[in-house]
């Protein structure tokens, strides 16, 4: 029976089943982490290339996992990874792999416009209690949900994972003022079932951890800038000093700097509440080091050589 006063929750179905859209360094581990977790994933991605890769990601990282758990066991190890490949099937029609979905999440580049169109398409293919969420790290889930109908906007969430993804324990969930509680309720509870730990924050630039994070390797590449220190000693000083698992260089280099200026510049530019921040000031070290291809672990060279 239905009551005006009660919140869907009892109508959202369990998740069991996952679209990733996007194959790249977080839409694998994100469907490595739920098919480890024996969800049925689909992983989407533009070409079968790009497929490749994404299943080539998850392999190398289950078979790291693989070999801590079955340290002598070669046959095990095997099992392992096949084991839990076999929950994730590939597909490059989007419209085709969210049509049985219960959960989409979207881990394409960080571009809003391309964000948006994709959401327009799945939105529509997608069943209708099926909950729509990004894992973008930088653009308002809002802004990215800002064409879609009112029940779509009621079922849009983000879901923001850490690289690297099977390692990383904390999950955003990033309620925006539209989303129904039952939809943050259940990613929550997917959340746990994956074995991560949910912080739920509200729909502002950076949710929790990047807005903290973004000022503190700005305010590093800074100190560089003003050679107080070299990146060496720098890093050094965070990691034994304030306990950071990696410098603050490290880190740059191992997010991509590319997206470290992504991130920076569109906030600076136009950041709801953030445009004009100084802590967000474009930084010239990074422009060139970007200009020189120079992105990071992914590229081989950023502040450090690989
Ligand atoms: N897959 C599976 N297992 C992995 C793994 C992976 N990708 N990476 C590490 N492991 C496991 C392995 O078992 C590994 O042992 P082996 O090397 O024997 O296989 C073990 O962890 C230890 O790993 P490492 O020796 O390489 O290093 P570590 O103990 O220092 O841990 C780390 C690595 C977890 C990445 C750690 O350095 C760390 O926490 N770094 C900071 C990462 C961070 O801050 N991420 C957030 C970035 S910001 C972001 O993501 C948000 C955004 O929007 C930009
Ligand atoms: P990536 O470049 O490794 O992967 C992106 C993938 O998306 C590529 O395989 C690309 O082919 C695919 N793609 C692009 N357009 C597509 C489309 N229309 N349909 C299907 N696939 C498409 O990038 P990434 O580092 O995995 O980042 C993905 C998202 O996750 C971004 O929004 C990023 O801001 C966010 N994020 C990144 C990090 C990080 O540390 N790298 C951390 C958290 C969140």
């Amino acid at each position: 029976s239905f009551s005006t006063t009660a919140s869907s929750a009892h109508q959202q179905p369990t998740i069991s089943r996952i679209t990733v859209i996007g194959g790249g360094q977080m839409g694998s581990g994100i469907a490595q982490v739920a098919a480890t977790n024996k969800h049925e994933v689909t992983l989407v991605d533009v070409s079968q290339a790009a497929l490749d890769r994404g299943q080539g990601y998850m392999a190398a990282s289950l078979k790291r996992v693989a070999k801590k758990k079955y340290a002598t066991d070669e046959q095990a190890q095997a099992q392992f990874v096949d084991e839990i490949m076999s929950r994730v099937s590939l597909s490059t029609k989007p419209t085709d792999a969210v049509s049985r979905a219960d959960l989409v999440i979207e881990a394409v580049v960080e571009n809003l416009k391309v964000k948006q169109e994709l959401f327009a398409q799945l939105s529509k293919a997608a069943p209708a209690m099926a909950i729509l969420a990004s894992n973008t790290s930088s653009l308002p889930i809002g802004k990215i949900a800002e064409h879609l109908d009112d029940a779509s906007k009621r079922r849009f969430i983000g879901l923001h994972f850490f690289n690297p993804v099977p390692q990383m324990k904390l999950v955003e969930v990033v309620r925006t003022s539209e989303a129904d509680e039952a939809v943050v309720e259940s990613a929550v509870a997917f959340v746990k079932a994956i074995g991560k730990s949910p912080a739920v924050c509200k729909d502002t630039p950076g949710f929790i951890v990047n807005r903290l994070l973004l000022p503190y390797m700005m305010e590093a590449i800074r100190l560089l800038e003003r050679d107080v220190a070299s990146a060496q000693d720098i890093d050094t000083a965070m990691k034994l000093g304030a306990g950071y698992p990696m410098g603050p260089f490290e880190l740059c280099d191992y997010v991509g700097l590319d997206t470290i200026k992504f991130v920076v510049d569109g906030w600076h530019a136009s950041g709801e509440g953030l445009a004009g921040n100084p802590l967000f000031a474009p930084s010239k070290k990074l422009d060139e080091l970007v200009k020189q291809g120079r992105l990071g672990v992914k590229t081989g060279k950023g502040f450090y050589d690989y």
